[in-house]
């Protein structure tokens, strides 16, 4: 046993000097936590490694012309496509679910000059800690009770931890797919029809699909509908999370840049508007000089991006389709509770 380790750390060392920028990589291991499980896996997350690390590099080097700039994080060892199938996993809402839904109606006489030029939810206490989705497709999952969260901070007072694994385990029968993806639309139906969705401290967050363990006496928010913004539509996205709160998003997610991205206002011409694939939730939004930004709450941990936030252009034609796909809860009276079908 002894000798096989020191056999291991030999061989170990030996191979290590032999790969490029051999230090960094080691160090970049540890403060991620990686390790593979053969040598053959090691070489080529290595390889994929310093593509990324080449990207970032050139990237950066230019970072006040791009307005962000990039960090080698956790991600550092995968491949657009190995990230896509793992992450980007966000379901399109259909035009069916599409038009079943009220779409949002800015009060009328409110134009976007009277509403404020910049909100940020956080500020009054309306939004919860940066959660990590670990290596489970459930951005949607955090979408979904990261709205019901700031819409229960705002309407009723009182910010809880609402769980995620309650949506990723038990939204199944109403066709999310666990970790595997799913939408805000279908998180809705589920909440609205269960009743509710559990505190995540009665439905700890695993990152792992299980069977259903929903506790009624774990129920800490409800909601009593769901209205959509109109397709595309910014400025009434804008009112939106000026009126109501927090609202979920879902934006295109697969450049390299956006997984990579560390601070400064996201401006990327090369994601989609229509083929949104990872959902995230609208908290805010502001203005520096001449650059309007929306404030985004990511579930990649809080080291991603700005303490897990991202800024992403505003007004710049619906760039990665930040209002393609948004939607948020609506909660309705008190005493409507009573009346909430029950399963
Ligand atoms: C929510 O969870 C965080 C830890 O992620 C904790 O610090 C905070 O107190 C919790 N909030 C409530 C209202 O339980
Ligand atoms: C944002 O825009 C408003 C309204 O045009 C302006 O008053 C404000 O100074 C801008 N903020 C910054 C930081 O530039
Ligand atoms: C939710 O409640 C609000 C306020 O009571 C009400 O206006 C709305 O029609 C309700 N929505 C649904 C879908 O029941």
């Amino acid at each position: 046993m002894g000798l096989l380790w020191v056999l291991s750390i030999l061989l170990g060392l030996a191979a290590s000097t032999s790969l490029e920028n051999a230090e960094e990589w080691q160090m970049w291991k540890a403060q991620h936590g990686k390790w593979y499980l053969s040598w053959g896996e090691e070489m080529e997350r290595h390889r994929v490694w310093l593509t990324n690390r080449e990207f970032i590099e050139n990237h950066n080097k230019k970072a006040d012309v791009h307005g962000y700039s990039l960090a080698l994080n956790h991600f550092g060892d995968l491949t657009d496509e190995q990230f896509a199938e793992k992450y980007l996993t966000y379901r399109r809402i259909t035009r069916r679910q599409r038009r079943a839904l009220v779409q949002y109606q800015p009060p009328s006489g409110l134009v976007r000059d009277s509403v404020p030029y910049e909100v940020d939810w956080r500020k009054v206490n309306a939004v919860t800690p940066v959660q990590d989705q670990g290596w489970c497709g459930s951005s949607y999952a955090f979408s979904t009770v990261g709205a019901i969260e700031g819409a229960w901070a705002i309407k009723r007072g009182s910010l809880r931890n609402l769980s995620a694994q309650n949506i990723v385990d038990c939204s199944v029968m109403y066709g999310n797919l666990g970790c595997l993806g799913g939408n805000m639309y279908t998180s809705y139906e589920y909440v609205y029809k269960n009743s509710g969705v559990d505190d995540a401290s009665y439905y700890p967050y695993t990152g792992v699909e299980s069977s259903c363990a929903f506790v009624k006496a774990g129920v800490a928010a409800r909601i009593n509908g769901t209205k959509i913004i109109q397709l595309g539509n910014e400025e009434d996205l804008q009112v939106a999370v000026a009126e109501e709160g927090p609202v979920s998003v879902a934006v295109d997610a697969s450049s390299s840049t956006f997984r990579f991205y560390q601070k400064g206002i996201y401006d990327s011409s090369d994601c989609s508007r229509l083929k949104v694939n990872h959902a995230m939730l609208l908290v805010g939004y502001g203005n520096i000089t001449y650059q309007d930004y929306w404030i985004v709450k990511n579930s990649w941990g809080e080291s991603w991006g700005m303490d897990g936030y991202i800024l992403m252009a505003r007004n710049m034609y619906n760039q990665c389709g930040i209002a393609t796909d948004a939607s948020y809860p609506t909660l309705g009276q008190r005493s409507s509770w009573s009346s909430f079908p029950q399963i």
